[in-house]
């Protein structure tokens, strides 16, 4: 870079005496990052394009705008709070990096986007899985489909890893970081684009901690005590903490925060989605409107495990992964896979309803009304496919609907930078998102911040 060819630089200080406004910078200067500038016009801000080394000045009318280009090479133009030059950046998943120190912003053109105007967003979609363990069945179909699916649509969707709702059931350091970005991976490998949605960690929000402590003051003990996720939570413990029990409100605040509308979970997850709906009724009731009321998603699933009931990582030997290979699936769904009871030789006649693992998944994966499943249900009934044909049949269905995502899966796995950068650059565009939501609630409830 040809230092001597630039122009002095002027510091925020100076922009903003030039302006005539007070020194103190705006809350989202307070986080490093470009936002709230003044609405006056200003011709002496000069740029330097660290691209292609021009020098630009009084290009921008308004600071607000981010529509600053240089005009030689058209990279963005902005006024990085880190470094504090006038400079050039790249262009990221939708956020600009300074070519000076190599910080990311949110920029005021993502803010419009993330705020749906320039993607017509119809829903604000957010869901979050916890990082305990590898991916299951039930959660690939019960959870991250959908989450592709609604990532398709015109929707602004917020997919995030739930880091802190894992303590509760795992507090090995190393697994949990390790998990993290595994999770991270798969919904990278099920299709979810960085461009489009929003992939981050829980814990690089540190609003939502604040916003879960604001709502606990809302949200009755007894309440959180008869709720049967907590009791499904702490089913095997004999220690239950105040996390256990703070769990559902945290999820309030995953949820609440960005105004989320719609959260696609499995069914399990849904009176959990039910008293954010509650806490956010209560709250707007009472300080006027405020959050969003949430919908549950349109499908809610429950995935069955090998022996029926809930597919669980804390019941392993029940669950199937996709990372599982064709042979593995085949294997565990021919030993331990539990059909009708009732129909003992494969050429009894059987009843698809009574089948725990096996019909109840063709069902998930295909979709009610689908030709094949009325044609598993008829030769089920009329007993001419037997319960080994059906379950290699299903096998081979999990397979095909599973292979792409392992493959993607391990490329990913050669790629770590890539993953981290995602999570970094989602994590800031999380937090631009529910500040907003925050401050509104900070002011609401008198809480100053010095
Ligand atoms: P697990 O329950 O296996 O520990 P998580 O709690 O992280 O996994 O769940 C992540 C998402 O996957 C949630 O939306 C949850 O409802 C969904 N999910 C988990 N298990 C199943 C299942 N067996 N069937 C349908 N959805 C499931
Ligand atoms: N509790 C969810 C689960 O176990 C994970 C989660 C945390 C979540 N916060 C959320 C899901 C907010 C949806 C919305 O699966």
């Amino acid at each position: 870079m040809n230092t001597a060819k630039m122009p002095p630089l002027m510091n925020i200080g100076e922009i903003r005496r030039a302006l005539g406004l007070n020194s103190e910078a705006s809350s989202r200067d307070k986080h490093g990052i470009f936002g709230e500038m003044p609405p006056k016009p200003i011709e002496s801000i000069r740029f330097h394009c660290v691209t292609c080394d021009h020098n630009t000045s009084g290009i921008c009318p308004d600071l607000k705008e981010d529509k600053r280009r240089c005009p030689s090479c058209n990279s963005p133009l902005m006024y990085c709070q880190m470094c504090k030059t006038c400079t050039s950046g790249k262009e990221k998943y939708k956020m600009v990096v300074c070519d000076q120190c190599h910080e990311s912003f949110v920029t005021d053109t993502t803010i419009a986007y993330l705020a749906s105007e320039e993607r017509k967003a119809r829903e604000i979609v957010l869901s979050g899985i916890r990082a305990t363990g590898k991916l299951h069945l039930g959660n690939f179909f019960g959870a991250i489909r959908q989450f592709v699916e609604y990532a398709h649509g015109d929707n602004l969707c917020m997919y995030f890893i739930a880091n802190w709702h894992t303590l509760t059931t795992c507090q090995d350091p190393m697994e949990i970081h390790k998990n993290t970005i595994e999770i991270a991976m798969d919904y990278l490998a099920a299709g979810l684009d960085p461009d489009r949605s929003i992939i981050y960690a829980q814990s690089s929000v540190p609003e939502i901690a604040e916003l879960a402590l604001y709502l606990a003051m809302f949200q009755s003990k007894n309440q959180l005590e008869d709720l049967p996720t907590l009791k499904d939570l702490v089913k095997d413990k004999t220690f239950i903490s105040m996390g256990h029990l703070y769990y559902p409100v945290l999820m309030a605040a995953d949820i609440l925060g960005p105004k989320a509308t719609v959260i696609p979970v499995g069914s399990d997850q849904v009176p959990n989605v039910e008293l954010a709906r509650d806490l956010a009724t209560k709250f707007n009731h009472r300080f006027g409107h405020t959050f969003t009321v949430p919908r549950v998603g349109l499908k809610t699933i429950k995935v069955p495990g090998l022996a029926g009931g809930k597919m669980a990582k804390s019941e392993g030997h029940s669950s199937v992964f996709p990372h599982d290979t064709l042979k593995d699936i085949g294997e565990k769904y021919a030993k331990y896979g539990v059909t009708d009871t009732g129909k003992v030789r494969r050429n009894d006649p059987g009843n698809p309803e009574n089948c725990l693992s096996v019909y109840p998944l063709f069902k998930i994966i295909l979709g009610e009304g689908h030709p094949s499943l009325t044609s598993i249900n008829e030769s089920c009934r009329s007993g001419k496919l037997g319960c080994q044909e059906c379950k290699s049949n299903l096998a081979c269905l999990i397979d095909e609907q599973v292979a792409p995502f392992r493959e993607k899966r391990k490329e990913l796995e050669q790629r770590r930078g890539f993953v981290d950068e995602v999570l970094r650059f989602g994590g800031q565009k999380a937090r631009e998102i529910i500040l907003p939501t925050l401050q509104t609630v900070r002011d609401k409830l008198g809480i100053i911040l010095s």
